[in-house]
């Protein structure tokens, strides 16, 4: 049975994700990715890179500062009113988010409520402290973004450390459409890091304090936005599945309370072992952040249609998706525990751990295994890992039985196995082992990178 206790174990044990200073006790809700860890998260961030960049011919790249001027988060509504409400126990101290609690006495619950709905149910309910049972002090709000100095005597260069990416696309927009000569519709696509104060119940990397957004904003005439928000919704949840989430455990979202800006609001959940959780937000903005810039700034950040020459401010519809938080559930799809004797699910004997996930997004793409370690084999091993690890990730395994060698890939996901046997000196083949079928195949030395090709075509 999965679990998020096993997931965690396993993460670590294998080297994809560590506590952040751990040999110090950690430091709460802050991870780092091992050595499979930024294999996987690069991956993942690359596909997506390519679906929305590489894949659309109007839709352009750019890498933001982290750190903005601050106007920029007054402008956006973070300063006033990007926070959680949280309460505070009086007898041990512990802080918790006040909507979370009433999540785990079963009452329905979000930190879009409104403080006095919150307090009115934390009462009604008698929700308590979980760690000691002592009694709570009631919800406030408290902001969630991280806040440093650019200088060590001015106190007004208080600067924040960016919540999300999205506002370096808005401030970027009159930039990026000027030098690309971009016409509407078009979008702007981003990675980086992003920061929130977030106060977490032990849950891995799914919620942090410092995580990657990919963030894709898509510029619109405002009277087409509905329609273009119906086409990105539909393959947003599509392209999740591509990535070999199974369909059955991916469903959309709306969103009971809109915020004030939006004028849509749906999310991509997926079904985690204990619950459906948001992975991507998909959201029609309207008008509101660029408007919002514009009166700030003040800059005309209206986009003017060179063949009517209409002037306006244009829609948003943005999608919105964690990448550290997806590496999670991509991990979490894709661990199996099967039992090491049966080879069935659910191990009720010793159990034996099989990653099956998408090959493209596989930390490792193939093993480069030797029967012997005998030197003529090795030097074929050499030879093959030299070609193919131009191309792709490959490990070279030496150690062990070969069945414990296949294992220990099956367990990282390693789609296949290339065994180098005596026969190989004879016939210039080796042996390449499927993961998830098992089957073998008897494949010419030579023949090695255009089998790959064809088995990594996407
Ligand atoms: N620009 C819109 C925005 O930031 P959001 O729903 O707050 O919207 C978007 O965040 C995505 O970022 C979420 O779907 C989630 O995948 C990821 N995310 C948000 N907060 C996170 C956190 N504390 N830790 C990890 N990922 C987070």
């Amino acid at each position: 049975m999965k679990s998020l206790e096993s997931v965690v174990n396993f993460a670590k044990q294998k080297g994809f994700i560590f506590q952040s200073s751990e040999v110090y006790d950690g430091l709460a809700a802050v991870y780092d990715f091992g050595p499979l860890g930024i294999l996987l998260k690069n991956n993942l961030q690359e596909l997506w890179w390519k679906e929305m960049v590489q894949r659309h011919n109007n839709i352009y790249g750019l890498d933001a500062a982290i750190l903005m001027h601050p106007r920029v988060w007054e402008a956006s509504g973070h300063v006033a009113s990007f926070s959680d409400p949280l309460v505070d126990c009086k007898e041990c101290k512990m802080r918790h988010r006040a909507d979370h609690l009433l999540e785990t006495v079963g009452v329905e619950a979000d930190d879009k409520m409104g403080i006095e709905v919150l307090n009115k149910l934390l009462q009604e309910n008698n929700v308590v402290c979980p760690n000691c049972k002592g009694e709570l002090t009631p919800a406030r709000d408290f902001n969630l973004m991280l806040e440093t100095q650019l200088s060590k005597t001015d106190d007004s260069s208080k600067v924040y450390l960016r919540p999300e990416t999205a506002q370096g696309i808005y401030v970027n927009f009159k930039n990026v459409q000027t030098a690309t000569r971009a016409k509407i519709p078009f979008g702007i696509a981003q990675v980086g890091k992003a920061f929130r104060n977030e106060i977490t119940t032990k849950q891995f990397i799914f919620r942090t304090k410092e995580f990657s957004q990919m963030e894709m904003q898509y510029f619109v005439k405002p009277e087409t936005a509905e329609k273009l928000y119906e086409d990105w919704k539909s393959s947003r949840l599509a392209w999740w599945e591509s990535l070999g989430l199974k369909a059955e455990n991916l469903r959309y979202h709306e969103h009971e309370k809109l915020a004030h800006y939006a004028k849509a609001a749906y999310d991509v959940e997926y079904n985690f072992p204990w619950g459906w959780k948001e992975i991507e937000g998909l959201h029609n903005r309207g008008d509101f952040d660029l408007t919002q810039h514009e009166k700030f700034s003040g800059k005309n950040l209206k986009y003017r249609d060179p063949e009517t020459n209409e002037e306006y401010v244009p829609y948003i519809i943005e999608a919105s998706s964690g990448l550290d938080r997806n590496v999670f559930t991509l991990l979490v799809d894709a661990y199996e525990e099967l039992d090491a004797r049966s080879g069935e699910e659910d191990a009720k004997h010793e159990k034996e751990v099989v990653l099956r996930i998408h090959k493209s997004l596989a930390p490792i793409k193939m093993a480069i295994l030797p029967l012997s370690k005998k030197e003529p084999l090795q030097n074929i091993c050499n030879e093959i890992q030299n070609t193919l690890s131009k191309t792709y990730m490959t490990q070279y395994d030496e150690t062990g039985s070969i069945g414990k060698r296949y294992r220990r890939q099956d367990e990282i996901g390693t789609p296949y196995c290339i065994t180098v046997d005596f026969d190989s000196l004879e016939d210039k083949k080796v042996t390449v082992r499927d993961r998830d079928t098992m089957e073998q195949e008897r494949i010419g030395i030579d023949d090695l990178e255009k089998y790959f090709v064809e088995k990594f075509v996407v």
